[in-house]
């Protein structure tokens, strides 16, 4: 059983599509274990992808992110950080599969609709960064 962070970002949940693409989670064997409804401030979308701050998008990553709620969640599940990112698609909706969240849901690579942990280490610190252990709920 293994824990990532999954995030519904501003375009999709402008679009109104929460509902499915947690389908998409559930439907896949993935439980949703914790979930926040957020308007990320700069600082905390900043402090999420410090790891990228030294790359070129990085402010328009950062800009899009505080641009509108998001749905912060854990989800929780058998291989579930390769699992969501096989459902997520590639980081450009012109380049991801067929049938994966980001072709059906996002617009370009800079509204791509989802993010997802990419590695049981990166996985374990955004848990950690959004998430204290009792707001976790997993039977
Ligand atoms: S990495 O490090 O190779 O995994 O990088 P990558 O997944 O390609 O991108 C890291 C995050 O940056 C977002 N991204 C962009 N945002 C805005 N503009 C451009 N051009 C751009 N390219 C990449 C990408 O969606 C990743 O965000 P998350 O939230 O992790 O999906």
């Amino acid at each position: 059983m293994e824990r990532t962070l999954s995030i519904i970002k501003p375009d999709a949940v402008a679009k109104n599509c929460i509902g499915k693409i947690i389908d998409r989670f559930e439907t896949a064997g993935l439980k949703v274990v914790g979930a926040r409804m957020m308007h990320l401030s700069r600082a905390e979308a900043e402090g999420f992808y410090a790891v990228h701050k030294e790359r070129p998008f990085f402010k328009d990553l950062v800009d899009f992110m505080v641009s509108g709620p998001v749905l912060v969640q854990v989800l929780e599940g058998d291989n579930a950080i390769a699992k969501n990112r096989e459902l997520m698609g590639a980081t450009d909706p012109k380049k991801a599969a067929p049938g994966t969240i980001r072709a059906d849901f996002a617009d370009s690579i800079d509204a791509n609709a989802v993010h997802g942990s990419d590695s049981a280490e990166n996985a374990a610190s955004e848990i950690a960064f959004f998430f204290p252990s009792n707001w976790i709920f997993s039977r």
